[in-house]
């Protein structure tokens, strides 16, 4: 199984409804990179540096993501809002980290924009399997329509905005935006079976 439905995890409804809150909070959110370099560290070796830096200049913001190639990707950059259900601090998105506090068994909860022209390439995340994990995206802001897409195991899902997934990572994915603007979601991993 590839998708999962919303009626699978009901805890996630408010915040697919609101999604639009979520942008907006986003939308206002500084330019600011944390200039931290997360290839080859897993989620929790990242947060600790993230707290570090926070700690000392009192801000959040954004990390650059990885490729396939074991490169620093500037194309594709993550804004880290909760680790294990705890809210990274300073982030400027008080309506967003309520709504993600009122549900329980989030491994992370991050914005996620794939530039314009931009592909994150074909990778899997065997912890989904072996934690009990699933992910979800809600799309923020996706370019001009059939541009924008997750693609896993050969099933496309179109981001549009306002739309969402619910998937296991665990099978071979990627995204790819080929439009002319910029795509953001939010990036959920959470506990299939807390929810
Ligand atoms: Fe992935």
């Amino acid at each position: 199984m590839f998708f999962y439905q919303l009626s699978d995890f009901p805890q996630l409804t408010e915040l697919v409804e609101n999604w639009k809150i979520i942008k907006e909070e986003a939308s206002r959110l500084e330019d600011y990179n944390l200039n931290i370099n997360r290839v080859d560290k897993d989620h929790e070796v990242v947060a600790e540096e993230i707290l570090e830096k926070i700690k000392l200049n009192k801000k959040n913001g954004w990390v650059d993501g990885w490729n396939n190639k074991g490169e620093i990707n500037k194309n594709w950059i993550q804004y880290g809002l909760i680790i294990n259900d705890q809210e990274i601090p300073y982030s400027n998105m008080p309506k967003t980290i309520k709504l993600l506090k009122k549900i329980k068994g989030i491994k992370v909860a991050a914005l996620n924009i794939l530039k314009s022209e931009s592909i994150l390439g074909t990778h899997t995340h065997p912890e989904m399997i072996t934690e009990k994990l699933a992910q979800m995206h809600i799309s923020l802001d996706a370019p001009e329509p059939k541009q924008s897409y997750l693609c896993i195991n050969g099933d496309f899902f179109e981001h549009k905005t306002g739309n969402y997934a619910i998937f296991n990572g665990a099978y071979p994915h990627f995204a790819i935006n080929a439009g002319k603007k910029d795509r953001m979601i939010l990036y959920l991993e959470f506990k299939r079976n807390k929810l």
